[in-house]
C-alpha cells in the first residue's frame, strides 16, 4: 500500500555536550544519567535553528534518494522547537533546496515524524504526488530549562529525513492522541500582549517522568503488537524495530514484553539523547546507511510523547 522510502539523511550540530559537562549546571552524576536514562552525549546547537538542521537532513535525503528538488511535490516537517512559526521548517528546507512543491509542519511531539509520514501516505494514495520529504527537526536545547536535572540531561538537538514516493511498503500504521497537559506540557511563548489576563507559563518542556514511563513502555509494546497484525505478521517476522530514543530502560522493557530480541532494535540514544520529533528519523537514516536493512525487510517504528501521544507503523523495505 501507498508508499515506499527512496532514500533518508540525518544532520546533528556539531557541539557534543557530554554528562561530565552538565555536572558543571546541575546536581547529577555521569553514572546516574547513563543508567537510568542512557544517554553518554548528546549534539547541541550554538548558532543553527531546526530548520538549518532540516535542510541538511533533506539534502542528505533527496541525495540518497537519488533524484532532484524538482521531482519533490511535498515537503513535511515535525518539530516542536522550530525558531519560527513562519516560515515553517518545511517551508524553509522547501526555499533552501529550490523546491516549488506545498511545504507544511505539524505537531505531534516526539511522535511527530511518524504523524507527518502517515499525512504523506494519505497525500501519496490521493495521487498526483511522485515525492514527498518527510522530516523530523528539533532544536530542543531551546525549549529545556537548563537548572531542570529531571529534563536537561535527556535531550538532543538533530533533523533526520526521508525521502518517500509510491510503492507497496506501507504495511499498517497506528497514531493516537489522547490531549491533556497532565504528564508532558510544552508551553509556547506566552506573549506580551496588554490585556491578556491568563497565566503565563515558562515555555520549557516538563513532564511527569515516571507516568511518562509508564505510558511509552505500554504504547511501545501495544501499538507494535496491534500494527503487526494489522500487517497479517506475527512479531517473529520483524527484521528491525526503530524506536524512539527517550530511555534505553523503555527499550529494554518494550523489547523483553514483545520478545523482539534487543539486536534486532536501533539504538544510538547513548549518542544523542531523546531528539524528540528527529528521534526516530535519525534511528532510520542510521539504519538504512548502517546496509543491515535489505529490500523486503520488514521495519517497525515506533514513537510516543507529548500530546500524550503515540504511532506506529510497519514498512517493508
Ligand atoms: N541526576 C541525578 N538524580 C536525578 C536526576 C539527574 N539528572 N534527575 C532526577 N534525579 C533524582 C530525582 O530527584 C529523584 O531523587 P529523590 O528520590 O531523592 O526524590 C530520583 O532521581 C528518582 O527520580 P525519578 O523521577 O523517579 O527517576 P526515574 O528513574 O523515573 O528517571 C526519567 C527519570 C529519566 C525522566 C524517566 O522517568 C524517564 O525517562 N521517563 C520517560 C521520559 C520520556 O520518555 N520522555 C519522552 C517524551 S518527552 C516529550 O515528548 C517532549
Amino acid at each position: 500500500m501507498a508508499i515506499k522510502i527512496l532514500g533518508t539523511g540525518s544532520y546533528v550540530p556539531e557541539k557534543i555536550v557530554t554528562n561530565d559537562d552538565l555536572t558543571k549546571l546541575v546536581d547529577t552524576s555521569d553514572e546516574w544519567i547513563v543508567q537510568r536514562v542512557g544517554v553518554k552525549e548528546r549534539h547541541i546547537s550554538v548558532n543553527e535553528t531546526a530548520a538549518d538542521f532540516a535542510i541538511y537532513a533533506a539534502k542528505e535525503a533527496l541525495e540518497s534518494a537519488g533524484i532532484s528538488a524538482e521531482e519533490v511535490d511535498l515537503i513535511i516537517a515535525a518539530s516542536v522547537s522550530a525558531d519560527s512559526v513562519s516560515p515553517t521548517v518545511a517551508g524553509s528546507v522547501q526555499a533552501a533546496i529550490g523546491a516549488s512543491c506545498p511545504a507544511f509542519d505539524i505537531n505531534s511531539a516526539c511522535s511527530g515524524f511518524l504523524f507527518a509520514l502517515d499525512t504523506a501516505v494519505s497525500y501519496i494514495m490521493r495521487g498526483g504526488i511522485r515525492n514527498a520529504i518527510v522530516i523530523g527537526a528539533e532544536r530542543m536545547s531551546k525549549i529545556i530549562d537548563w537548572t531542570d536535572r529531571s529534563t536537561c540531561v535527556i535531550f538532543g538537538d538533530g533533523a533526520g529525513a526521508a525521502v518517500v514516493t509510491p510503492g507497496d511498503g506501507y504495511l499498517a500504521s497506528k497514531l493516537f492522541t489522547s490531549g491533556s497537559n497532565e504528564v508532558i506540557e510544552i508551553p509556547s511563548y506566552g506573549g506580551d500582549s496588554p490585556f491578556f489576563e491568563g497565566e503565563k507559563k515558562k515555555p520549557y518542556a516538563f513532564m511527569d517522568g515516571q507516568e511518562t514511563f509508564k505510558f511509552a513502555v505500554s504504547k511501545m509494546t501495544d501499538d507494535v503488537k496491534l500494527v503487526t497484525e494489522e500487517a497479517g505478521l506475527r512479531l517473529e517476522d520483524i527484521d528491525h524495530v526503530v524506536p524512539h530514543q527517550a530511555n534505553i530502560r523503555i527499550i529494554d522493557f518494550a523489547s523483553k514484553r514483545l520478545k523482539i530480541p534487543k539486536e534486532k532494535f536501533v539504538v544510538n540514544i547513548e549518542r544523542y539523547g531523546n531528539t524528540s520529533a528527529a528521534s526516530v528519523a535519525i534511528a532510520l537514516d542510521e539504519l538504512n546507511k548502517s546496509g543491515r536493512v535489505k529490500r523486503g525487510d520488514i521495519v517497525a517504528m515506533s514513537a510516543f510523547g507529548g500530546g500524550l501521544s503515540s504511532a506506529a507503523c510497519i514498512i517493508k523495505w
